[in-house]
């Protein structure tokens, strides 16, 4: 709900818990008025009305209070915006109005010297409290010169003045994504980026301040943000002299410069997205999953199948036959989608050909997918493939044709990481290529699931004859989503997993047009509990694909962990099997089988319910814990028991303390009111232990 004040100067969004306030002052300077629990109009009212204090010393009025800083003027803190001509840079704003239209809020200003239109839009939902933030630049001509924009973010945030706050990331990298860093904040800037060309394993573009450090897992204030932008990015968290907090966050890793603008165009940043709780880091995760699953993941409602994918089985050494033997042993364990991975395509027999030729191998699969896919379907599940559009091999049919189709510098060296290049997708011809090769794969054969690869980072990213190369950072970007949508439109029936070497491109952009993403690489399913945990602040197990592989981990680290501690890991998210089922005992394949069935029964739950962490994956015993209607299911697992003690009982959350619950394994009927509070023994023992607890109300 959007408020508007008599003056019509000062707004109000409220959404499920959280208000959000903002006015435009008598000299048209949009600040910043309250972002926290919900406040009535007559307060933020109040709040617009109480004098300022005037700046001490060389400080400026403005900073610290603008929705929006710009370059120029009497400012000094980061700019979410700068622009420049040869001749002029930064922006002097006249208003030129405000609308408000249904849930969303849009506050326009320009700017006559550069003929730059600048619309602020804000959108918070009545079900949520995460306020969408995106911002709109536009040279309205007719003429003047191009003009460029160095940054234009989404959105500055602002926090409230407290003591101090700590800051939360998602830092990692191949393998070892998403894990939880959390330290101190103190004056200057924190800045978080991927200058990679994708949105990289090495942070997600996600933060949380937490004030003076005190919230945890279930109590205290957090504010969160969030960028969807699968691109280069940069999130730069500020602490001003007076102490006030501004978070600001866009595309572009740094100030080199993103786009120009020539009379007409216009750029719409991204989303960034920020949500205050109440209710500390798991309140705060469980308000993000629940506003992606009802508006931003596709088709969220759907449940997602039980996959089975052959990379680490099979690798490059793939075969018609050997694929169809996986498939028989996958459709008798109950799994609903069978996914082909690399190596089907092009000379692809290693990772030194075939990329960019999207067309079956003929020795491995002589009369194409479709026999493949139809035999799958026979054994009544989906048929998936693998592909990586955006790259290609020096040795392919498409390099050699088209070698000026990459990003690269005149006269430099092509940098190849895994033998390979990546195409320049700003380019319309690239992009039409690509199109028609995927539009025709998916036409040549029943295929109903896409696993969408990116397996390296920008580096020589020029495009040669190209006036304003820099472009390319965003329009590659660009060009990824409009492929991505025009396939989806084409293909409804098709669903998407993003996947970048593991979680290389994890965030709310690609989740907008995907229906799932790779976690990791790294399946070994005791760091996954880690890397699961760090995922979970931001997104929902919907998205979350996990794989029970082999034991011993021969790609990682050789550990040995029972089929029990691998699908209870991997059944915290969207459940699959990767492991060479060829070598798997009778009685491996029954008890998998077993698992895959528990799967299913809990898997609306899981999918669906709201997540509680009830103890993070540090050495000992850890759980999470799904509330979804009556039922509520806990995973546990334990590393290590240690001096022959008892691990500690689970404190369950999330329960009517007056109400009783069955478990539905053992019958036992427990006290709301005591699974709250005493907890429940879980009967783990030894090492890497783990269980599945159903509970339902009486
Ligand atoms: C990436 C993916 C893997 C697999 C390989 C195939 O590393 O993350 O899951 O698909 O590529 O080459």
């Amino acid at each position: 709900m959007i408020e508007t004040g008599d003056t019509g100067r000062t707004w109000l969004l409220t959404g499920a818990s959280s208000s959000y306030a903002l006015q435009l002052t008598e000299r048209d300077e949009l600040v910043h008025l309250h972002w926290g629990p919900q406040i009535s109009l007559a307060a933020a009212e109040a709040l617009a009305a109480a004098p300022q204090p005037p700046p001490r010393g060389f400080e400026s009025a403005l900073d610290g209070r603008e929705e929006y800083p710009v370059e120029g003027g009497p400012r000094f803190v980061r700019p979410a915006l700068s622009v420049r001509t040869e001749e002029v840079r930064g922006t002097e704003w006249v208003l030129a109005g405000a609308a408000v239209d249904g849930d969303e809020l849009r506050i326009g200003f320009t700017d006559p010297v550069h003929r730059l239109a600048l619309d602020l839009h804000y959108r918070m939902r009545d079900d949520s409290d995460v306020i969408e933030r995106w911002a709109t630049v536009a040279h309205t001509g007719p003429d003047g010169p191009p003009l460029e924009l160095l940054r234009a973010d989404a959105a500055a945030w602002t926090l409230p003045a407290r003591d101090g706050w700590r800051m939360s990331r998602l830092h990692g990298r191949w393998a070892a994504e998403t894990q939880i860093a959390r330290t101190e904040l103190t004056y200057g800037e924190s800045v978080i980026s991927s200058r990679r060309g994708h949105t990289g394993h090495q942070h997600l573009p996600w933060v949380a301040l937490d004030a003076d450090g005190t919230a945890t897992e279930e109590h205290g204030e957090v504010y969160g943000c969030a960028l969807g932008w699968s691109g280069s990015w940069r999130i730069s968290v500020q602490q001003l002299p007076d102490g006030i907090v501004q978070i600001t966050g866009g595309a572009g890793h740094d100030d080199a410069g993103l786009l120009r603008l020539a009379p007409g165009e216009s750029y719409t940043t991204p989303v960034f997205a920020g949500l205050w709780s109440g209710a500390g880091f798991g309140g705060a995760s469980r308000a993000w999953h629940a506003w992606q699953l009802a508006h931003v993941v596709p088709d969220a409602e759907r449940l997602r199948p039980v996959l089975y994918n052959s990379w680490e089985a099979t690798g490059f050494d793939i075969s018609q036959d050997q694929q169809r033997a996986l498939a028989e042993r996958a459709a008798a364990m109950g799994v609903e989608l069978f996914v082909v991975d690399d190596a089907w395509f092009g000379r692809r027999t290693d990772d030194r050909a075939g990329l960019g030729d999207w067309t079956p191998n003929p020795d491995r699969f002589p009369a194409g997918l479709k026999p493949l896919a139809d035999e799958v379907h026979g054994l009544g599940m989906q048929f998936g493939i693998w592909v990586e559009p955006e790259m290609v091999n020096p040795d392919s049919d498409l390099y050699r044709a088209h070698p000026d189709w990459v990003q690269h510098f005149p006269g430099r060296t092509r940098t190849e990481f895994r033998h390979q290049l990546v195409l320049n997708l700003a380019r319309n011809d690239v992009r039409e290529y690509l199109w028609e090769q995927l539009d025709a794969l998916l036409t040549s054969a029943p295929i109903d699931y896409v696993k969408w690869d990116f397996n390296r980072s920008f580096t020589d990213a020029g495009w040669p004859g190209e006036e304003y190369a820099q472009k390319l950072w965003v329009e590659h970007v660009d060009g990824l989503y409009a492929l991505i949508d025009r396939l989806r439109a084409a293909h409804p029936s098709v669903a998407f997993e993003s996947c970048s070497g593991g979680g290389g491109r994890v965030d709310l952009g690609i989740l907008s047009r995907t229906d799932q993403v790779w976690t990791s690489d790294n399946t070994d399913p005791l760091d996954r509990l880690v890397i699961q945990e760090g995922f979970s602040q931001i997104h929902p197990a919907r998205v979350m694909a996990a794989w029970v592989t082999d034991s011993p981990n021969v790609q990682l680290n050789d550990r040995v962990s029972s089929l029990r501690f691998r699908f209870v890991s991997a059944m915290a998210g969207v459940l699959g099997v990767g492991g060479d089922l060829t070598e798997w005992s009778a009685e491996e394949l029954a008890e998998a089988r077993s698992w895959v069935d528990l799967y299913k029964e809990i898997r609306p739950h899981v999918q669906r319910g709201a997540l509680y962490r009830l103890r993070a994956p540090r050495g000992g015993l850890s759980a999470v814990q799904y509330v979804h209607g009556e039922e509520t299911v806990v995973l546990v697992w334990l590393e290590a028991q240690r001096y022959g003690e008892r691990p500690p009982a689970l404190r369950l959350r999330g329960l009517d303390p007056t109400a009783t619950y069955t478990c539905l394994d053992t019958g036992a009927v427990h006290h709301g009111s005591v699974l709250l509070h005493q907890g429940l023994h879980t009967g783990l023992r030894g090492d890497l232990d783990a269980r599945v607890l159903r509970l339902r109300r009486a």
